[in-house]
């Protein structure tokens, strides 16, 4: 039994916040943002649009894609840090919207690296049950309403959307798998490097941890840079060493977008020639677990990746999580 991609999706918010609209709010220049990053404008969510709006937007277009129904889904998994509600989660109303009732829902948390680690899940499920055919992961954040936009440290960094992927199992000995290696990583001594501090069981939500900005993204960035150099080269190393596939034969790099320097310090070093590494962070800024997802359907329909090919996804974030996949689009 194998598992391939059938369908991607993505989905960005109409707003556009570009670095002129920035420069109006905190003390900062387009300059600054553009050659320390690489963005140059963010989407934004309307207010009355939460993280399941986008991932359900993504999904049904990967459904369509796939040539599917809500109905045939038999798992939903969305990987996300903004979820609509603490519970219940973002995939029991994805479930709700899709009408996918025969489906089992849930979140997954891994910060940026959420969309790798809930595709490494769901291809386990299906490999280890094969009642669980047909699976839509999501990775979705609503990014600006976690972001403290007094803070000019990270208020230019982030921004809203969702990406998709349809994994369907078949039994045609001819389709091969689409996951042929994977890394992933957690390291929970860096816990206080980035991250929300309060909200949760630690320190709930009170009159006063509102008024100190703590349920804002909090992160020591040049401490952040450093470790995800490392972590997505070295994951990305990893892969392609227990594929024996060689750098050349990659059609496509898909980094997490979170800084175009950090995209550009992991390419070289991954033996991946610069104009096979997919870059849309100057569009969209950091959307977390979206990002991966974005990039992955915006190379499928923009005919830079067809099936068959290689591509290496890695990512990086809060946890700190990270990893690479090696798929066969
Ligand atoms: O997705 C999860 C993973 N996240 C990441 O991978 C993010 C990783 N980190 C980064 O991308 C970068 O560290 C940042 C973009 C966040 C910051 O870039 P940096 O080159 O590390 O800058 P810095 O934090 O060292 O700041 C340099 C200077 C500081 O001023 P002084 O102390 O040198 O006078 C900052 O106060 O730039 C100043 N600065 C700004 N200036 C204008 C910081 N933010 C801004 C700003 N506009 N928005």
């Amino acid at each position: 039994m194998s598992i391939r991609i059938a369908g991607t999706g993505s989905y960005v918010p109409e707003r556009i916040l570009t670095n002129a609209d920035l420069e109006k709010m905190v003390e900062t220049n387009d300059e600054w943002i553009r050659t320390r990053t690489g963005i140059e404008e963010r989407h934004l969510a309307a207010d009355n649009e939460a993280t399941s709006d986008m991932a359900y937007e993504a999904g049904r277009r990967a459904l369509e894609m796939a040539g599917i129904r809500g109905e045939d889904l038999d798992a939903i998994i969305v990987g996300t840090i903004t979820p609509d509600h603490v519970f219940p989660s973002t995939g029991c109303i994805l479930q709700q919207r899709f009408g996918a009732e025969g489906a089992f829902c849930f979140d997954l948390e891994a910060a940026c690296s959420g969309l790798l680690f809930s595709l490494e899940v769901a291809h386990s499920l299906m490999k280890a049950n094969k009642r669980y055919r047909r699976v839509l992961v999501c990775g979705a954040e609503k990014l600006s309403c976690i972001t403290d936009w007094t803070d000019r440290n990270t208020c230019v960094l982030f921004g809203d959307g969702a990406g998709a992927v349809v994994l369907e199992s078949s039994d045609d000995a001819a389709v091969p798998d689409c996951l042929i290696a994977s890394d992933l990583h957690s390291d929970g001594s860096y816990t206080e490097i980035l991250k929300l501090p309060a909200g949760g069981s630690r320190i709930p939500t009170s009159a006063e941890t509102v008024a100190n900005h703590q349920h804002f993204i909090h992160m020591a960035g040049k401490e952040v840079f450093k470790l995800a150099v490392n972590a997505m080269v070295s994951a990305g190393r990893q892969v392609l060493e227990d594929s024996g596939i060689a750098p050349e034969a990659i059609k496509l790099v898909i980094p997490h977008q979170a800084n175009s320097r950090i995209i550009h310090a992991v390419a070289p070093r991954l033996g991946v020639p610069e104009e096979r590494v997919f870059i849309n962070v100057n569009k969209y800024g950091n959307t977390s677990a979206a990002s991966i997802g974005i990039c992955l359907d915006e190379a499928a329909r923009g005919g830079l990746i067809e099936h068959g090919d290689y591509v290496l996804l890695t990512a990086f974030g809060g946890g700190l999580t990270w990893g690479a996949l090696l798929i066969r689009y």
